[in-house]
């Protein structure tokens, strides 16, 4: 799975097989007539309904919808968490229904970055540790020119023996963000990740979240409830009752909070 000596990003393929068998630039991510059910009779919920999407390799995509939409589940199912009812996800051409728990752990060790609303860094370890600390599980060494260039990539490179609690939030959830990218992951998930953060802050975080799929041809999709976070993104997912509604590109934070307005028409 590593990509070659000297390649920041992971390369897009342009040729060879997509999820679905057609050719065409292959995608980070793709869910194929995806359901998620929970419970059953009286109690079932269906939390998605027949998702089908892709996210090309380099772009940055958001996920919106009223609560209870399926936004949490619609990440959880991209990160192999939680199992679809029905459906296919694949992460790049490895489809994930298929494997065992245990190879599922390894694929989101190794192939996937989290970046969570509360940050979750290690308390007792240095800024520097935090960031490495993936590697250290899955027992890859470090590849000191591509942990530098994280760590120039989010501003962090004066804090790096300081611990989590001595920074900022906002520089918490850089300190996170590098965790993320140091395995050189295929996608980045961030649930929320500027709902504990102020408008300023925030904005600095989702220019960052931006500038790693801009320059250093990262995948990432991120969760949100806030407009002006979703406009960061390059495209804008819309749920609506478990179900993929609309596809915005290019938003605007305008023109994403009048589609929010609007999704209860439906
Ligand atoms: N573990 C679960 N058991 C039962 N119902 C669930 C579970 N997780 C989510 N749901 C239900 O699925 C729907 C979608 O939930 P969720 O994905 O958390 O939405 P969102 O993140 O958009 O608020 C909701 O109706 C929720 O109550
Ligand atoms: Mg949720």
């Amino acid at each position: 799975m590593a990509s070659g000596v000297g390649d920041y990003g992971r390369a897009v393929r342009t040729t060879g097989r997509g999820a679905g068998g057609e050719s065409g630039p292959i995608n980070a991510l793709r869910m194929d007539g995806l359901y998620k059910t929970y419970g059953s009779g009286e109690n079932q919920v269906d939390a998605l309904r027949d998702i089908s999407v892709g996210l090309a390799a380099g772009t940055f995509t958001a996920v919106m919808g009223p609560s209870g939409s399926g936004k949490s589940t619609f990440l959880h199912c991209a990160a192999g968490l939680d199992r679809p009812t029905r459906g296919e996800v694949w992460l790049g051409d490895t489809p994930l229904s298929t494997m065992r728990e245990t190879k599922l752990t390894r694929l989101r060790r190794d192939r996937i970055g989290f970046v969570f609303q509360a940050y979750n860094l290690l308390q007792a370890l240095t800024v520097q540790d935090n960031i490495t600390m993936p590697l250290r599980l899955s027992g890859r060494p470090l590849d000191r020119a591509w942990c530098d260039r994280v760590i120039a990539q989010v501003g962090i490179a004066d804090r790096l023996r300081h611990r989590p609690a001595e920074l900022s939030g906002g520089q918490q959830q850089r300190v996170a963000i590098a965790r993320a990218l140091i395995a050189r992951p295929d996608l980045v998930l961030a649930d929320e990740p500027t709902g504990a953060l102020d408008s300023r802050t925030g904005g600095q975080v989702l220019a960052l979240l931006r500038d790693i799929v801009t320059d250093m041809g990262q995948t990432v999709l991120m969760v949100t409830h806030d407009p002006v976070a979703a406009s960061f993104a390059q495209s804008v997912l819309f749920l609506a009752d478990g179900r993929l509604v609309e596809r915005l590109e290019s938003p605007t934070p305008d023109a994403v909070a009048e589609r929010m307005t609007h999704l209860g028409d439906r």
